[in-house]
């Protein structure tokens, strides 16, 4: 049984750097910072409400890490869903025919961790971890500026194909479909404990979704973050140097606000500030 989404990661060339966005600027407080030797990588966990964002740095060249940053650049890498029993959710996938890449638990950053392929979730890699019992709970923000993980979206071709691929792998069940607020396509919801996997599907006319498909496929397009309050928070993050969108209303109901910073200045995550 899927709990939440535990992290979401992003690949970067140098952490300490990445960490001069995610936790200066941004004010994510860092709850884990390893190496760990056997993948090759430095793995930092910030955390953000519920949820968690994780840094991921190739520390050798012989890493799947390394070739993905030598190919694709800095950028989103998985989505990690947690669990109270990844052997268990792992077996589960066998049954059902899902593409593996772990077939047992192993040990990672977020405690017992497993990976399915990405061709099993429509591009996105997909991780499930299993939180070492004395792990820290999920204290909120408090003043601070970032509250919660709000939603993830990702691009897909098919709608309805994601939505039951999405049902079929995670149980995850559809809430609701609408359009999409700013852009032109069609939308389904995916709850997941507090946040939710927004599947975004275009309706054909040329925009920066449809540019994003044909470029790179099928997978995460941005990660959207609620914070407390967003004028302030634009504000400080420019003055930090990061290039930020003017605060926007989104015409919901009640009414948000909502900006985006560039992925030049998040290390290649789109990433949209909600308040
Ligand atoms: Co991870």
């Amino acid at each position: 049984m899927l709990k939440k989404i535990h992290h979401v990661a992003v690949v970067v060339r140098s952490a300490d750097t990445a960490l001069q966005f995610y936790c200066d600027s941004l004010g994510l407080p860092v709850t884990k910072d390893a190496v760990i030797e056997e993948q090759g990588v430095r793995g930092v966990l910030l955390q953000c409400g519920h949820s968690e964002i994780e840094l991921i740095e190739p520390v050798r060249p012989d890493t799947g890490v390394a070739r993905f940053l030598a190919t694709k650049g800095e950028g989103a890498h998985h989505i990690c869903f947690e669990t109270d029993d990844v052997a268990a959710e792992l077996a589960r996938a066998e049954a059902k025919g899902l593409a593996l890449i772990d077939r047992k638990p192993r040990t990672g950053l977020a405690g017992q961790i497993g990976f399915l392929h990405p061709r099993a979730t429509h591009g996105v890699l997909i991780e499930y971890a299993q939180p070492p019992a004395d792990a820290a709970g999920h204290p909120g923000q408090g003043a601070g500026w970032v509250q919660d993980l709000d939603h993830i979206v990702v691009a897909v071709s098919d709608l309805e194909a994601g939505v039951q691929t999405y049902a079929h792998n995670f149980d995850l069940a559809c809430s609701q479909t609408g359009e999409l607020t700013m852009l032109r396509g069609r939308k389904a919801i995916l709850p997941i404990g507090p946040a939710f996997i927004e599947l975004a599907m275009l309706s054909g006319e040329a925009g920066p979704l449809d540019e994003f498909l044909g470029n790179q496929g099928e997978g995460i397009y941005l990660v959207a973050l609620r914070m407390d309050d967003l004028p302030p928070a634009v504000r400080r993050l420019r003055e930090r140097g990061a290039q930020v969108s003017e605060p926007l209303g989104a015409g919901a109901a009640p009414p948000r606000q909502l900006a985006v910073v560039a992925p030049r200045s998040t290390h290649g995550l789109p990433l949209l500030l909600i308040a």
